[in-house]
């Protein structure tokens, strides 16, 4: 593991700059959201930052889906609205609003910026520009409930076909035995970012590609895709409710915490809390690697994750930018780790062992992390959220029913050559 992570953080440093002067008694604004208990751990970071340093934190809430979230943020941002600081951001909107945010590299010195993840720092940069600081990583992962599949003498899930066949199996034999509301598979089927993630991961654990490659080649009309989003259309009211094209994070976790699926694919999240003590479920699940497309297929987790962003508007840059530091510094990030099962961007962090007790699956997330696949984000810029929004609500018309995959995406490449103005992004 360690190796991987050497290997991964070769070769990152540019000349090192002054850090800006702060003052104490500034009132710094930072929005800060997240899945689960994410908010609490921000809020608590913040106000550690506050006290140290002698100025205040003023928190904002933004709406909870992600493509709420950007839309506020671009109105913001958009009219040069001091209002906000610092941006809780996600991993794929830099190249949408990498422009009204404040190049980090000229102050944030480069050891500091070396600690993290390669992966981070790239998808952090715009132009050359590190428009954030990486926050926390996430990783979609396969929870499984590790007690059904020993009754039911099944092993984990390689393949999505076995995954289809397994949660059928257990479903059925668990609704026979008294359990009428039991599932087999919960997901992120709402028309929104996270419906992007999932059906990514179908196509690319089958090499259908990226949607666009990463030179910015609409590769989404292939047979391997098609095929990915036919088999997800059949699960819909057999392994998976009805319902499930209405789930984000938190629905999918809900579900499957009060006993109710047999497997859920989340973020890294949903551990602490699906294992916590109030959890009907606890000491019952574990976390395996999402299944492969068929047998010549591949393990492919998305990567998500959440970075720190200075407005350019703020009054108070440099206090912005020393609570971003400090939110993402390796105290923190262990902290969070801890209390909260989110994955470090720093991978020194992996080997620290109270961050393994509390995570026991983080020593193996090399597995998915080395396989992880990344949205189109860095390809299309600023294009990425409409591609992204095209590709949700087809797939969503798939999943309904009300559209065949095949047709689907052969529309679908026509709107992204629109899009992209015949693939010049
Ligand atoms: C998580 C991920 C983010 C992703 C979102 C989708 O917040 O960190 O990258 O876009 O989920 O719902």
């Amino acid at each position: 593991m360690a190796r991987l992570w050497a290997f991964l953080l070769a070769g990152l440093l540019t000349a090192p700059t002054a850090l800006p002067a702060m003052a104490a008694g500034a009132t710094v604004t930072l929005a800060c959201s997240g899945l689960g208990i994410a908010s609490d751990l921000c809020r608590d970071g913040a106000r550690s930052w506050a006290e140290r340093t002698g100025n205040e934190v003023r928190f904002v809430s933004p709406p909870k889906g992600a493509g709420e979230q950007l839309a506020l943020y671009q109105q913001l941002l958009a009219a040069g609205s001091a209002d906000i600081d610092v941006f809780q951001i996600d991993v794929v909107w830099p190249g949408i609003l990498g422009a009204y945010f404040v190049d980090l590299r000229e102050t944030v010195d480069p050891e500091t910026i070396a600690q993290h993840l390669p992966a981070m720092i790239d998808a952090a940069t715009v132009k050359g520009r590190l428009v954030a600081l990486p926050w926390f990583a996430d990783v979609g992962l396969l929870y499984v409930r590790k007690d059904l599949l020993d009754k039911h003498q099944r092993p984990a899930p390689e393949s999505w076909e076995e995954l289809q066949e397994t949660a059928a199996l257990i479903q059925k034999a668990e609704r026979a035995a008294g359990n009428e509301r039991m599932w087999g598979y919960v997901w992120q089927g709402r028309a929104y970012e996270g419906l992007t993630v999932n059906a990514l991961e179908w196509i690319a654990s089958r090499n259908g590609g990226t949607i666009v490659d990463p030179d910015g080649t609409i590769t989404i009309d292939n047979p391997r895709a098609v095929e990915a989003l036919t088999i997800a259309r059949g699960w819909i009211n057999s392994i998976s409710p009805l319902g499930v094209l209405n789930y984000m994070e938190e629905e999918a976790r809900g579900v499957f915490q009060s006993g109710n699926a047999v497997f859920m694919r989340n973020w890294p999240y949903a551990w602490t809390l699906v294992d916590g003590p109030d959890s009907p479920v606890r000491g019952k699940v574990a976390v395996v690697p999402l299944p492969k497309g068929g047998p010549d297929g591949r393990h492919a987790a998305t990567l998500g994750g959440q970075l720190l962003a200075v407005s350019k508007f703020s009054a108070h840059v440099p206090e912005a930018v020393d609570l971003a530091r400090h939110l993402t510094s390796p105290e923190e990030q262990k902290r969070r780790a801890i209390q909260g099962g989110a994955n470090p961007t720093i991978p020194a962090l992996y080997d620290d062992p109270q961050v393994l007790a509390a995570n026991p699956f983080f020593a193996d997330l090399a597995k998915s992390i080395g396989s992880t696949v990344n949205r189109p984000a860095q390809a299309t810029g600023m294009r990425y959220n409409q591609v992204s929004s095209e590709f949700y609500s087809d797939t969503h018309e798939v999943l309904s029913g009300m559209q065949p995959a095949g047709e689907t995406l052969a529309r679908l490449k026509e709107a992204l050559v629109r899009i992209s103005r015949g693939g010049r992004w």
